[in-house]
């Protein structure tokens, strides 16, 4: 339909009314300003929408999403909403959640060529790769991408813990990151017990001295 937007515009208008209805100064509260607790770095896919996963309200969650959540320490995007949320905010987790049968891990599986976005799946191949034994030998090819899901949400849940302002949080702070795999057949979180909380958590190589500057 041409103008099937037009289902948002309305839908807009039913949302602001029934939190109005429930709640007449929900909208004037939220515009005194934001203090989540949560930092999500979740895959772009319609499937996952974050307040709606976690039954969280507006305010509740800081978010940033990419194709197949990837922590690249190159994304500036990525290290701008991490540097706003760690330092500004003062999250207290960060979730790196990413969700079985995801299209971004499916393609990286394979050999074949679709555009730009290869440059970005590439990421998953690194992580492919770093695990080939394991995932070799799994034959089923659902079963295998549901454990590169999961091997990819650890390995970015270090990205973030390699990252600088993650360190320097941890100097002052606490600071926990998380890495969880959404089931879009059941509607269901499953934590992946990859929690990393202090610079021990990483290879030393990794560690910063923060004191030291
Ligand atoms: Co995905």
């Amino acid at each position: 339909m041409e103008n099937s937007y037009n289902k948002l515009i309305e839908g807009n208008r039913l949302f602001s009314l029934s939190k109005k209805n429930d709640d007449p100064e929900y909208f004037k509260k939220l515009s005194l300003g934001q203090k989540p607790d949560y930092l999500w770095i979740g895959c772009s896919d319609s499937r996952v929408p974050t307040n709606e996963v976690t039954g969280t309200e507006s305010g509740e969650i800081f978010v940033h999403r990419n194709i197949a959540n990837l922590v690249v320490h190159t994304d500036l995007n990525m290290l701008s909403v991490l540097e706003y949320a760690v330092s500004v905010l003062e999250v207290k987790h960060v979730i790196v959640c990413g969700h079985y049968g995801c299209g971004g891990v499916r393609a990286a599986m394979g050999n074949d060529m679709f555009s730009y976005v290869d440059n970005w799946l590439r990421n998953i191949k690194d992580v492919y790769q770093k695990y080939e034994t394991e995932l070799q030998a799994i034959g089923d090819m659902d079963k295998r991408a549901d454990r590169l899901t999961e091997l990819n949400v650890i390995e970015q849940v270090r990205n973030l813990a390699k990252t600088d302002i993650v360190q320097k949080a941890w100097k002052k702070r606490e600071l926990h990151l998380h890495g969880w795999v959404y089931g879009i057949n059941n509607g269901l979180i499953t934590d992946l017990n990859v929690i990393h909380n202090e610079q021990e958590d990483i290879p030393a190589i990794y560690r910063y001295n923060v004191n030291k500057k």
